[in-house]
């Protein structure tokens, strides 16, 4: 499992626009509360600047060179399973202290982080259970865990229910920017090509609330914009286009409402020890761009598959 990530990983040639990039706005400000503010950025806003950062499954190290470069730690390493993106990072990042590691047999030293970033890497975990004590060991006392990752279903194994609500959300697109509605047979050579993919999703957030003494979750959907987005559309979408930005944003409130209770996207803080919530909320409290955003809300309730409504779950006053 390890070694075909290690390989998919190292050959791996950048994203392709996706869901992720093209709705940031939409992310951010379900997590933060501004859709001008990046989620890493503002988790260090709440966990306070780190002396020393941890990134796991960096890739090559750029984004934790951006945030070192934003004065937003005082140190930064990064770890990832790809030698070849590793080896790649080194020359490019020469500021970063980036080193080989697998979090399936995890090496980390202990008490020497006082943030771990884990952005899209645990979904890829296997022994979830030994990498999250690990993560949990590297930290100092009252150091910080912060993942965001996909926790929607194992291997992509959506239900009927999940597909039907893809389909209804493709359908709120103009033909011409929709493309072909969502198949799982579209992901399969994806699966294929990384046995890692979605191995563990749906054991995240239940792992870490056993290992670590405090988990605090926000919710960020993906549920139906994820798929239903496709290479057609961001082949054609255009932004000068009033039909095209309405059906968009038109799908954005859709999959808010899909995914209040079960969101196939989140990021959690997690604390080595208690106090946790407490420092989140109270700093929460004293920042406007956290606002509680109660309000009554068309719900879906997935696996139902019947409209419901009723107010936000997930506010943080
Ligand atoms: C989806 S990418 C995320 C990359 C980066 N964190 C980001 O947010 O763009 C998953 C990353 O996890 C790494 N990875 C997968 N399995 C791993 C393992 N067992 N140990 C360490 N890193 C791993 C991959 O090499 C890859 O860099």
């Amino acid at each position: 499992m390890s070694s075909s990530a290690a390989t998919f990983w190292s050959n791996h040639q950048g994203y392709a626009v996706n869901w992720f990039q093209f709705c940031a706005p939409y992310i951010w400000r379900r997590v933060t509360g501004d859709p001008k503010m990046p989620l890493t950025h503002w988790a260090l806003s709440i966990t306070g600047k780190p002396a020393h950062l941890l990134e796991v499954g960096c890739l090559d190290g750029k984004k934790l060179a951006g945030l070192l470069k934003a004065g937003l730690a005082e140190r930064a390493s990064g770890m990832d399973i790809a030698a070849g993106a590793i080896e790649r990072g080194r020359d490019l990042h020469p500021e970063l202290e980036l080193f080989v590691g697998d979090l399936n047999h995890p090496d980390l030293p202990e008490e020497t982080y006082d943030v771990i970033l884990a952005n899209g890497v645990l979904h890829h975990i296997e022994n979830i259970e030994t990498c999250a004590h690990a993560l949990r060991a590297a930290l100092k006392p009252g150091g910080w865990l912060i993942s965001g990752d996909f926790t929607g279903p194992r291997r992509y194994a959506y239900s009927d229910e999940e597909i039907a609500l893809i389909h209804e959300g493709q359908l709120m697109l103009p033909q011409e920017i929709r493309g072909d509605l969502f198949h799982p047979d579209q992901i399969a050579t994806k699966l294929q090509n990384d046995p890692s993919e979605s191995i563990s999703t749906t054991i995240i957030v239940p792992t870490l609330r056993s290992v670590f003494d405090e988990v605090i979750e926000r919710k960020y959907g993906g549920n139906v914009l994820q798929r239903a987005l496709t290479k057609r559309f961001f082949r054609t979408f255009d932004a000068a286009k009033p039909e095209h930005v309405a059906a968009v944003e038109r799908m954005e409130v859709f999959d808010e409402a899909v995914s209040q209770d079960y969101s196939s996207h989140l990021l959690c803080f997690t604390q080595s020890s208690l106090g946790g919530e407490q420092q989140f909320h109270e700093i929460a409290s004293q920042r406007d761009d956290l606002a509680c955003i109660c309000e009554l809300t068309p719900k879906y309730d997935v696996h139902g598959g019947r409209r419901i409504h009723s107010r936000i779950q997930n506010c943080v006053c």
